[in-house]
């Protein structure tokens, strides 16, 4: 008797997350990526900012999984998140997070090699001034050539 093997129709992965030597675990590519792909959509619960701010007010953390958009809302990938959320942080980043219709996606600014580290720049904006004391507690260990030493970003340098 002959076997039929099941034809697949699904696309092979294009990155997969695993340890990274930037922090934690990250996500890195396992084929190449051309520039301008849309790899996957940051998805978590849609909180506000206080919501937020009750949920972590005993987390004294700079970790998290929060993604904050324009419109003050917050992406919490805690629950429900996709692989996005082990994206880290570069100040050289070959990725970037783009708002489309209120949806978060993170697309490559760049043709991307396997084996690869992605990474978007978090830019993260505190209410509180960016002191050197705030920048070095959220500290960026990116390794890249002009790295500015923070994952903040750097539209507020008081
Ligand atoms: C969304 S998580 C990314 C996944 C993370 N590596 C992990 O294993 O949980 C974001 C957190 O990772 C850390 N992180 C990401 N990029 C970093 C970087 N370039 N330098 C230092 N820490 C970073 C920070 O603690 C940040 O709040
Ligand atoms: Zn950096």
């Amino acid at each position: 008797m002959t076997t039929k093997k099941k034809a697949s129709n699904s696309k092979p992965r294009r990155f997969v997350v695993r340890n990274s030597g930037i922090h934690g675990k990250g996500v890195f590519a396992l084929t190449r990526i051309p520039a301008g792909t849309r790899l996957i959509e940051y998805k978590g619960e849609r909180l506000t900012e206080k919501q937020v701010d009750r949920r972590y007010a005993k987390d004294d953390s700079p970790h998290t999984f929060l993604f904050a958009l324009d419109d003050g809302m917050v992406i919490d990938a805690t629950y429900g998140g996709s692989s996005a959320r082990w994206i880290n942080h570069s100040c050289a980043p070959n990725c970037e997070a783009v708002d489309d219709e209120d949806r978060i996606y993170i697309e490559t600014l760049r043709a991307i090699r396997p084996g690869e580290e992605l990474s978007y720049d978090y830019g993260i904006e505190l209410e509180e001034r960016h002191t050197p004391a705030m920048k070095r507690y959220y500290e960026c260990r990116c390794g890249a050539r002009r790295c500015r030493g923070t994952i903040l970003s750097d539209k507020r340098k008081k």
